[in-house]
């Protein structure tokens, strides 16, 4: 029986790095505010690639989850579950940019979906200037 303990610790060891790779993968789980920005991030990326080769047919797909993201991120700052790095007492600012820039993105989907590339890619400078006004004001 004893024979065992040593194989016993190293599964329990094995087991605990796997748990703790894993959750340094996806880091942004514990954050709302977080996990959005990763995801905007990465779409935002795509966005200006599929702006600079004029293929618009695929911009709807990268924002897809964005607002389900958006709506938790709010949740968890209505519920104090966290808190902005910067500026943390000026919420309604906060929600302020995101509803403008969350606008934004909407006239830029509808844009993408009419072949519109003149808007698209106005509408493109827009929100990576809110991004960083955002950051400016909120991100330490
Ligand atoms: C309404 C405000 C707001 C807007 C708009 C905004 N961000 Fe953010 N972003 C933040 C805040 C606040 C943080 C800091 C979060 C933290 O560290 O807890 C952040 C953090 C980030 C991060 C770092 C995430 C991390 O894991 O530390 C990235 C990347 C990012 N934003 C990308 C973007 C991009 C790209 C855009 C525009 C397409 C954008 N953000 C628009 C508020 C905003």
């Amino acid at each position: 029986m004893n024979g065992n303990r040593p194989v016993k610790k190293i599964i329990a060891a094995v087991c605990v790095c796997v748990i703790s790779g894993l959750a340094s993968s996806a880091p942004a789980a514990d954050n709302p505010l977080k996990e959005e920005m990763r995801r905007l991030d990465a779409a935002f990326k795509n966005l200006v690639g599929d702006v600079a080769l004029g293929n618009l047919s695929a911009v709807e797909g990268h924002f897809h989850e964005l607002h389900a993201l958006k709506e938790k991120t709010h949740a968890a700052l209505e519920k104090g579950e966290i808190k902005l790095p910067k500026n943390g007492g000026k919420i309604k600012l906060f929600e302020q940019y995101d509803a403008s820039f969350h606008k934004k993105l909407e006239q830029l989907i509808k844009a993408s979906k009419k072949d519109n590339i003149k808007a698209v890619r106005r509408l493109t400078h827009r929100l990576l200037d809110a991004c960083i006004r955002c950051h400016g004001v909120f991100r330490q």
